[in-house]
């Protein structure tokens, strides 16, 4: 089988395809034949060396593939060859056939594709991790949403209005107003608007209920003051960090210098909160788990549906990756390995 290896921090260039020996499933592991794997902004960042959460090199990336089991292990129960699920791999996700703990093989319906599922676990689940888990989004709330275009904001903007929610801002660069607008939130181009002020007039001065905030630096402090009194923070990014395809050291150190601190007592008396948020470092495996199952749902009734940018063949891979860092696209990046 093939799978893509990130063989040194680096550029795209860096990234190699390797051949080698099938694997096989332990005790209490499947084995996937992968049809699709997504791409996350994280797999960007990792392979330029700026990602805390990442093994040493050479390694393969990807969180999250879809495909078929095709071997059970020892001591695994409720699962069969032929069945459809998303894997959700941790590392290792860009290959032809991955290996994973049987508890990390979620089944999917016939009726979900394989774009679909490799589109939910990371985007979907971490949207909805932030705004219903985290944040108990409710009807009538107002919701600031950065990237607005991108994995994670389509996947966001779709749950806050399945949830009844319809006042969202959207913040993304400029040729992707007419894309945000379609999707019902109001556009603010990020080079030109103030997002602050946009929010403020669109809450009747007082800010928004929560805000999403994946570029990190001082722009989390932007994201807090158009928060009303009561409003929630959700931090979850640094893309700040990375300005291009290349590694920026210089990039990377001013967004973590201008990190706010955030302090509690005026917290308190604003009543704001501020989370910090890393689905790759969560231990609670149900939790993320019930979090799926309520996406599978959503997803199911026609709540939700994944939008698909592109899928690339897995041999174009830094191409995809350039596409993204090209910030060129709209929604979700997958590559195929059929
Ligand atoms: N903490 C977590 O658990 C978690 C989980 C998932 C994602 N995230 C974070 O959420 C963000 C979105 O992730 P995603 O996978 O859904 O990616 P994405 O939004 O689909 O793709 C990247 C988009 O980000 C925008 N962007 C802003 N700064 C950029 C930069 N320096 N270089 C390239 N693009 C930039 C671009 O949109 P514009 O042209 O509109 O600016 C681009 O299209 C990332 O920061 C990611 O690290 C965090």
């Amino acid at each position: 089988m093939r799978r893509v290896v990130y063989t040194k921090v680096g550029g795209p260039d860096s990234i190699a395809i390797i051949e080698e020996e099938d694997p096989r499933a332990g005790k209490g592991e499947v084995r996937v034949r992968v049809h699709r794997a997504g791409i996350n902004f994280a797999d960007l960042m990792m392979r330029q060396g700026l990602y805390g959460a990442t093994p040493d090199f050479p390694f393969t990336p990807g969180y999250e593939s879809s495909g078929e089991i095709i071997e059970i292990g020892e001591e695994v129960e409720g699962l069969a060859v032929g069945q459809r699920v998303l894997a959700m791999t941790g590392f290792g996700g860009y290959s032809e056939q991955v290996v994973i703990d049987a508890r990390r093989a979620i089944p999917i319906t016939d009726s979900m594709s394989y774009d679909a599922a490799a589109s939910l676990g990371v985007t979907y689940g971490t949207a909805y991790h932030m705004l219903v888990h985290l944040g108990g989004l409710e009807e009538g709330e107002s919701v600031l949403i950065h990237h607005a275009a991108g994995g994670v904001g389509t996947a966001a903007v779709q749950i806050c209005q399945a949830l009844g929610v319809t006042n969202i801002i959207g913040t993304a660069s400029a040729p992707k107003r007419e894309f945000v607008e379609k999707l019902g939130m109001r556009f603010v181009d990020r080079e030109t608007e103030n997002f602050v002020e946009v929010c403020k007039a669109a809450t009747g001065g007082k800010g928004v209920h929560h805000a999403i905030d994946p570029v990190g630096g001082s722009h989390l402090m932007r994201s807090y003051k158009a928060l009303r009194r009561g409003g929630k923070l959700y931090c979850f990014g640094a893309s700040a960090a990375v300005p291009g395809e290349k590694r920026s050291l210089f990039a990377a150190l001013r967004m973590w210098r201008s990190t706010p601190k955030f302090d509690p007592l005026k917290m308190m008396n604003s009543n704001k909160a501020v989370f910090g948020v890393h689905m790759g470092r969560m231990d609670d495996e149900s939790l993320f788990q019930s979090h799926l199952r309520a996406l599978s749902s959503m997803l199911e009734r026609g709540d939700i549906e994944p939008i698909i940018d592109s899928v690339w063949r897995f041999e174009e891979v830094a191409n995809a990756q350039r596409h993204m860092h090209e910030r060129k696209n709209r929604g979700k990046v997958l590559l195929d390995f059929e």
